[in-house]
């Protein structure tokens, strides 16, 4: 595959000034000489050519998305409603109904909140959960709570029904490919794909350490406590994040993502990257290069999101949040009225080109019908 290739180009000698040199995020290493822990340091993407960009392209569907992923999630759905309740069993319906053999875990807990104790449950999706290594993919699936207004009710759409959906969407679109990670006969794969659905993003009133990331916060200790792999006795799941890609608020019109972490810039520099081959074969609709999606003038400030207790843990971040953020955020008003279909489109399609890169996958050929 193309991201092996020129591996070999690199001599005894160089190798060795290069980990010298560039300890962490050195492309070209090869993995052979370091623990598993750390080869997603030196991990590459396989790059796509045009043709499979193209068939990425060609392969995700944003009326499908729409309807069948997104409109379900368009619902009030803070911690312990009703409704949360119904946007947890579309979530888990969506994959479980999916070819590749996604093992879906449930992770409930209660927490004290400023209304007394709530129960949250976060959803965790893992292809071969006893692959060493995983790309993460995340966003929040709660609402924040506001009393009703005028009969309306905040649905979050940008916040973060939309990156959910794209997250269904993606595992929808590259099922095939996905599937495959695990069609290798009597083998495991090392690398493979883990989708967390986060309960609990938002405060009940104010944005507090105590009052926010109930969900992540629960998730990364219980992680940091879990042996992994299976039986392992010094290193636990959080060693097996290789980069957690955390989405939120997006689905407005013209979104700027920053990046924030300079130990991640490689990887936001191969979405820019994916954003402008993209844009070049025509394949983004209403997209100007002059206004690209992701743009690297510097780094944000950092921004409290379901990231941070894993951040502060030593996981690799990217932080895929639109900043500033969308006109209608924590308004009623963010909702599919104002969403930006065209952008969403756009976006799913870097992202899943992104995955297939990280993960050494092709696209599979697509048929219509
Ligand atoms: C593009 O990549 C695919 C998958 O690796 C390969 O099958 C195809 O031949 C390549 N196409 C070109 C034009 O190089
Ligand atoms: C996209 O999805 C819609 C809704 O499910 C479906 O009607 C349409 O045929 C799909 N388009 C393609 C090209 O598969
Ligand atoms: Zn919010």
């Amino acid at each position: 595959m193309a991201g092996g290739g020129d591996r070999c180009v690199v001599g005894t000698l160089h190798l060795l000034l290069l980990v010298a040199a560039l300890p962490r995020a050195a492309w070209g290493v090869s993995p052979g000489a370091v623990a598993w822990t750390q080869e997603k340091n030196y991990h590459r993407p396989a790059t796509l050519n045009s043709s499979s960009l193209r068939r990425v392209a060609e392969g995700t569907n944003i009326s499908e998305m729409w309807q069948n992923d997104l409109r379900p999630l368009l619902i009030e759905r803070y911690p312990g409603s009703r409704g949360s309740y119904a946007a947890r069993q579309h979530i888990m319906q969506r994959i479980q109904r999916l070819q590749a053999d996604w093992v879906l875990e449930v992770d409930t807990f209660l927490s004290w909140t400023p209304y007394g104790y709530r129960s949250f449950s976060n959803i965790i999706s893992t292809l071969n959960p006893t692959a060493k290594r995983h790309l993460v993919l995340a966003c929040h699936y709660d609402s924040k709570y506001f009393p009703e207004w005028n009969n309306r009710v905040f649905v979050g759409a940008t916040d973060s029904a939309v990156p959910c959906a794209m997250m269904l969407e993606l595992a929808r679109a590259l099922d095939k490919q996905l599937l495959s990670l695990k069609r290798i006969p009597n083998s495991q794969p090392d690398l493979s794909l883990q989708l967390i659905f986060f309960d609990g993003e938002e405060a009940f009133l104010h944005w507090s350490p105590q009052d926010s990331l109930y969900g992540s916060q629960h998730l990364a200790r219980k992680m940091a406590s879990t042996p992994h792999p299976p039986g392992a006795t010094d290193t636990n799941q959080l060693h097996g994040m290789d980069l957690l890609v955390l989405l939120d608020l997006i689905g407005a019109p013209n979104p700027t993502f920053p990046n924030f972490f300079p130990n991640t810039a490689r990887w936001f520099d191969r979405l820019r990257a994916i954003e402008h081959e993209l844009h070049e074969l025509g394949l983004l609709k209403d997209h100007s290069y002059e206004r690209p999606y992701f743009h690297s003038n510097g780094y944000g400030n950092v921004i409290q999101d379901d990231h941070i207790p894993f951040l502060n843990k030593g996981v690799p971040v990217l932080h895929l949040i639109s900043s500033p953020f969308p006109e209608v955020w924590h308004t009623m008003d963010d909702n599919e009225e104002n969403l930006d279909e065209t952008t969403i489109d756009n976006l799913n399609k870097i992202i899943q080109v992104f995955v297939l890169e990280y993960l050494h996958l092709v696209p599979a050929r697509w048929r219509r019908g």
